[in-house]
């Protein structure tokens, strides 16, 4: 048995070693989960949890483990791959949908599988950007803030007034399984769904939802919900033009990836009024937030919550150790996410 002590990127202490035989397959889980979600993963062999680590502690590392529970915070580069090719690593499972921290070109170079977790967390993701849409539209951490203040003088006709949701035009950009969830919660609203994707959906317009290049959605919607990963196509897409097709009193919301969306250009025009409110929960240089948005009162903030439900962060553990599995057992896996 080799004892693994390692300097963490923060203070917390370093990988508790659970149990382990040296017989067992090796596991190393970046940083802790939830007991419930850790639970899926020891029935495949001994598990270690860290309590995060720097990119040259998991460097350290790499080489130790037949397989590693990924977050999104780890960057798999090129580099990583390199040096874990040739020792045991079977599998990278990375604990998130999004898997712009991963080369997976790379990977698949190295022999290595990289996989996600899709659907395991597409509900909580699309329940997280309705969150959003209703805090900025109703005004909600204003009301918060107001409630606690001691400053509240009682109901006013014109104190908070939002903007109703019930029957409006909402714009999905990114219509994979997440914005396809998010258009079908809003049925109970009854509003009309436009979406734009690189590809179109049959089956999708088949519930209603109607295709628009992207100008004429964000002309269009009084809400805009964006729900795209990180990738040189989808970069700062969410310009300063584009921005400005919005209307003055549309809602903006992102739960994807944070550098879908030009951050200065937005908190811009949200100070300016030119689209009413925004709601994120995810950020170009996590965990760091634009400062321009920080002081204004019509963003809402969230800190990357989007998955963050007991039964999705158990689903997501459940679908790395089905992957997990498969690689050690030769077989592909099933989410898979090199070709
Ligand atoms: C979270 O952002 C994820 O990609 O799962
Ligand atoms: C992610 O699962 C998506 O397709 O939206």
């Amino acid at each position: 048995m080799k004892a693994i002590i390692l300097q963490l990127a923060d203070s917390a202490p370093v990988i508790y070693i659970l149990a382990r035989q040296d017989t067992a397959m090796r596991i190393l889980v970046t940083k802790p989960i939830l007991n419930e979600a850790l639970e899926a993963l020891k029935p495949l062999g001994a598990v270690d949890v860290a309590g995060g680590l720097s990119y040259d502690n998991l460097r350290a590392v790499v080489r130790d483990y037949d397989a590693i529970v990924s977050m999104l915070t780890d960057k798999f580069d090129a580099g990583m791959f390199e040096y874990a090719k040739g020792g045991p690593l079977r599998i990278v499972a990375n604990y998130a949908v999004g898997h712009d921290n991963i080369d997976t070109v790379a990977a698949k170079a190295a022999g290595i599988w990289a996989t996600n977790t899709p659907d395991a967390l597409t509900e909580a993701t699309a329940e997280m950007a309705w969150a959003l849409v209703f805090a900025a539209a109703r005004r909600l951490i204003e009301g918060d803030v107001l409630a606690r203040s001691g400053e509240w003088k009682g109901w006013t006709p014109t104190q908070l007034v939002g903007s109703a949701i019930s029957g409006g035009v909402v714009g999905i950009v990114g219509a994979g399984r997440i914005g396809q969830a998010f258009a079908r919660m809003g049925a109970g609203f009854r509003v009309t769904v436009l979406y734009h994707n690189r590809k179109r959906d049959e089956k999708f317009e088949r519930t209603g939802a109607a295709y628009r290049d992207l100008d004429s959605l964000l002309a269009e919607s009084d809400i805009v919900s964006v729900h795209l990963p990180a990738n040189a196509e989808s970069r700062r897409l969410i310009s300063k033009e584009r921005i400005a097709k919005m209307k003055p009193s549309a809602i903006l919301v992102s739960t994807g990836r944070g550098n879908v969306i030009d951050e200065a250009a937005l908190a811009e025009a949200l100070k300016a009024r030119r689209i009413r409110a925004a709601g994120l929960d995810v950020y170009e240089n996590e965990p760091s937030i634009h400062a321009d948005l920080i002081g204004l009162p019509n963003v809402v903030l969230a800190p990357h919550l989007g998955s963050a439900t007991t039964s999705s962060r158990v689903g997501m553990a459940l679908r790395c150790a089905d992957n997990i599995r498969d690689a050690i057992a030769g077989r592909r896996p099933k989410d898979a996410l090199q070709a």
